[in-house]
């Protein structure tokens, strides 16, 4: 197949024939609950590009929600993807033994941020994740209840369902949902609940926990865990202030509560570290991951303290979890993230946040961008002194950015997210800085 040159290429108008066939034949037989925001039909990926059915490449800073790590189809992870293949497929890391998921686990016990040992459970994805580490906070502590925060996304089976508060589709129609689950306001210091500025907060949100929630609904000794995402993905890329976390960890300690990092979206280098609390410095007692864990195999782990994760044979496993296909995509995605992807996010990160944000002077749609690494919200208003939510212009941003051969999704109410594979360079940032700056000035017009 031939090398990709020029990103975007746009070739036929959107959608072409072939996409808008697919696109019919999709409607009768696939789900009416995905939500497409474009008719992108993919054929092929390289690195940063797709190419569409019709021959169209888009730049990708999507990465199939936040999934693609190391870009689409790295040369690396598909030899470790064919050479697993070839040899077995499938045998249950539940019932049997093979060493990628024992090597994965011992990858996964040197990289996870914590201190001491540590043992991975392995399902299929971020839900699966969080389920397994809601259970196991449970199963260990002895204790019914479980703190989570408003905006959290944390996944739709009915456990990882009821700590998401997120968008209400996502819940309606579904109830009643676990008893036992909380939830306690996010710093989302742009918009904060309290009007305190980011400067001088001392992640005063938090309060609510200990002044509300344990003393008027749950007892804080009947709380198995407190489940966190350490940069708010679907809620908006919403990165809290350190003091948030740190405070968090105390309060946590404090009690004999679990504190559960749900890093699905924003670990394995996204943020520029391999996962988003160490820069913060915090340890959590349990880390679940997902998306880039495997360059878009299907994979998720919780992975635990030793002790905590000492639950006996039978408690909790799946059939295909820690498939030996995806733990050796996973392995090279590490190898690949430790020797410069992590790096990449980082600088490569640092100057698409900067180029954003210049965007401002020029955009009064843009009312704030924040992020870490390749994680990176630009959330819109329509007014930046009453911060009114410019909902319906954000969509038609995104739309209007897929026109012009860029790929990115939306994020909570009315914020765009840039999250695209680590191997995003700084040449390929500006053209995607200037394609967004396109379609910021066409949807004002
Ligand atoms: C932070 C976080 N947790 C959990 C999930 C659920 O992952 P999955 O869709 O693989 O079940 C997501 C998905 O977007 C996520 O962003």
């Amino acid at each position: 197949m031939p090398m990709i040159t020029t990103i975007p290429d746009l070739k036929t108008a959107l959608p072409g024939p072939k996409a808008r066939a697919i696109i019919e034949r999709d409607a009768k037989v696939v789900s009416t609950s995905y939500t497409r925001d474009y008719p992108l039909v993919m054929a092929r990926g390289e690195g940063c590009a797709v190419e569409d059915v019709d021959g169209n490449i888009f730049l990708d800073c999507s990465a199939g929600i936040a999934v693609t790590a190391t870009g689409h189809s790295h040369p690396e992870v598909v030899q470790a993807i064919v050479e697993q293949a070839h040899k077995f497929l499938h045998m249950s890391g539940t019932d049997f033994y093979y060493e990628a998921q024992v090597r994965l686990g011992e990858e996964l016990a040197a990289i996870a941020p914590m201190q001491g040992s540590k043992r991975s459970f392995f399902g299929n994805s971020g839900t699966e994740a969080n389920e397994a580490a809601l259970k196991l906070a449970k199963y260990y502590t002895k204790r019914d209840n479980v703190i989570a925060f408003f905006g959290a996304f944390h996944g739709r089976t009915m456990g990882s369902l009821s700590l998401t508060a997120s968008k209400i589709t996502q819940r309606k129609g579904f109830g009643p949902l676990l008893q036992g689950t909380y939830h306690a306001p996010y710093a989302d210091c742009y918009r904060c609940p309290l009007g305190y500025r980011p400067e001088n907060c001392a992640a005063e949100c938090l309060n609510f926990i200990e002044d509300q929630l344990f003393v008027h609904l749950v007892s804080p000794d009947e709380v198995a865990a407190v489940m966190v995402e350490p940069i708010q993905g679907e809620g908006g890329y919403i990165v809290p202030p350190n003091v948030f976390l740190e405070r968090l960890r105390e309060i946590t300690t404090k009690y004999g509560i679990l504190l559960i990092a749900d890093e699905v979206q924003s670990g394995m280098g996204r943020s520029g570290k391999m996962f988003a609390v160490e820069h913060v410095g915090i340890e959590p007692d349990i880390v679940t991951v997902a998306k880039g864990i495997a360059s878009g195999m299907p994979l998720g782990v919780a992975t635990a303290r030793a002790e905590i994760m000492s639950w006996p044979p039978g408690t909790h496993a799946s059939t295909f979890g820690g498939n030996p296909v995806s733990c050796v995509a996973s392995l090279a995605t590490i190898r690949l993230l430790r020797d410069g992807l992590v790096k990449n996010a980082a600088t490569v990160g640092a100057h698409l946040l900067a180029g954003a944000k210049a965007l401002m002077d020029k955009h009064q749609l843009i009312g704030d961008v924040r992020g870490r690494g390749l994680m990176i919200g630009i959330e819109l208003v329509r007014d930046r002194q009453t911060k009114e939510r410019a909902t319906t212009e954000r969509d038609a941003v995104v739309r209007e950015c897929f026109k012009r051969g860029l790929l990115v999704l939306g994020a909570g109410r009315n914020a765009i997210r840039f999250s695209p594979p680590l191997v995003l360079t700084k040449q390929l940032a500006d053209i995607a800085l200037e394609i967004l700056d396109q379609a910021l000035t066409a949807v004002r017009r």
